[in-house]
């Protein structure tokens, strides 16, 4: 059984003691809910693997309270500084090397020489963090592949039976995964996914930043990056300037084309940081009410391309991008992308 813990100082306590114990509890960020555990402790972060099926080779990013609990866990350069004074608590994650003496378990950086470390924004999450004062491990509340959760409800109907605890901090206000930004060669600011904060925000920060092309061989630079995730059951078809009457519709704006039984409008007056705040409910819904009403597939209309846009049309690709088996080298990678 999945205990549902409210807000409430005592489901605050309740929660941190169950993560010190080495539990699993799913907490709200801004971004979207976290499948949380104490980084430092091996078999927490294999339950982590376990509870979401996820393939080995993906590392965690640890959650922190503040930047100075932050970095001590990474070599912090003075680009990280500059960029955790801009931007901490709030969607950015920074990849740097990881310090000797890191605490931060080698099953949660996959081995690697470098560390994902952010520092969430939220009341809840930030009591949590300050209560634990632990390096937290936590990937997004889902199955390995599938829709993230930005709401408690969706996390129980990922992982109920599968950790110890939700706690509820309500609805999730960005919607979209944190920004991933690797700063571990401060002289060349790699953009691995792009999230929360926007391209032109960092922009602002560290004038030029490079983009890796999408990978999708067996060892990415950053595992998100493989190209289907984020998948609903019933296909996607993007930029869809009609629908078919066989076709839900995940509509951006206020001119839709007629024909859908089915919609979602992701922001009527077409303002993207509530569209990115409502895409994985919409995907979620969609993908539900598609399936009962046994509809074909999913279409999407035109999201501009700037700000927000990036981030959510990354997320809309990798739900319409084919999904072939791909050459999983372990075990524990089951094919549910
Ligand atoms: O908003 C978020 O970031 C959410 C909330 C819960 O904090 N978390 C999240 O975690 O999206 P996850 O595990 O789904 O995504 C972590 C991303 C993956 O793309 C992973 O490959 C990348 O960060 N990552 C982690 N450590 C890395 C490293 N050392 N080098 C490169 N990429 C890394
Ligand atoms: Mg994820």
């Amino acid at each position: 059984m999945t205990n549902l813990l409210d807000a409430s100082s005592s489901g605050l306590q309740t929660a941190a003691r169950i993560l010190r114990e080495g539990g699993l509890v799913a907490f709200g960020t801004e971004t979207v809910y976290g499948l949380g555990g104490d980084a430092t402790q091996p078999q927490t972060v294999a339950r982590i693997f376990e509870a979401k099926n996820r393939p080995r080779f993906n590392p965690l990013i640890s959650h922190f309270a503040d930047a100075q609990a932050a970095f001590t866990q990474v070599t912090a350069n003075p680009l990280a500084h500059k960029l955790a004074e801009a931007f901490w608590p709030g969607p950015l994650t920074l990849i740097l090397p990881r310090a000797p003496y890191s605490t931060v378990s080698d099953l949660a950086a996959d081995g690697l020489p470098t560390l994902a470390v952010r520092v969430p924004k939220g009341e809840t999450v930030q009591a949590l963090l300050k209560l634990v004062q632990r390096p937290i491990a936590a990937p997004s509340a889902n199955r390995s592949g599938r829709i993230s959760p930005s709401d408690a409800a969706h996390v129980l109907e990922e992982l109920d039976g599968r950790i110890d605890a939700v706690l509820d901090s309500g609805p999730c206000l960005v919607g979209v995964e944190s920004t991933v930004l690797d700063i571990s060669n401060p002289e060349r600011p790699t953009l691995l996914r792009p999230g929360g904060i926007t391209l032109e925000a960092l922009q602002a920060v560290c004038v030029t930043i490079f983009m890796p092309e999408t990978e999708v061989d067996t060892a990415p630079a950053s595992p998100g990056r493989l190209l289907s995730h984020y998948a609903p059951h019933l296909p996607v078809r993007l930029n869809a300037v009609d629908v078919a009457p066989d076709e839900a519709l995940l509509a951006f704006g206020n001119t839709q084309p007629n024909g859908a039984v089915i919609s979602w409008n992701l922001s009527e007056s077409g303002n993207l940081e509530e569209a990115a705040a409502r895409l994985f409910a919409g995907l979620r819904t969609l993908d539900k009410q598609g399936q009962s009403h046994h509809l074909r597939g999913i279409a999407v209309q035109p999201i501009p391309q700037h700000g927000l846009g990036l981030a959510i049309q990354d997320r809309l690709n990798r739900a319409a991008a084919p999904r072939p088996a791909l050459p999983c080298p372990r075990k524990i990678c089951q094919h549910e992308r």
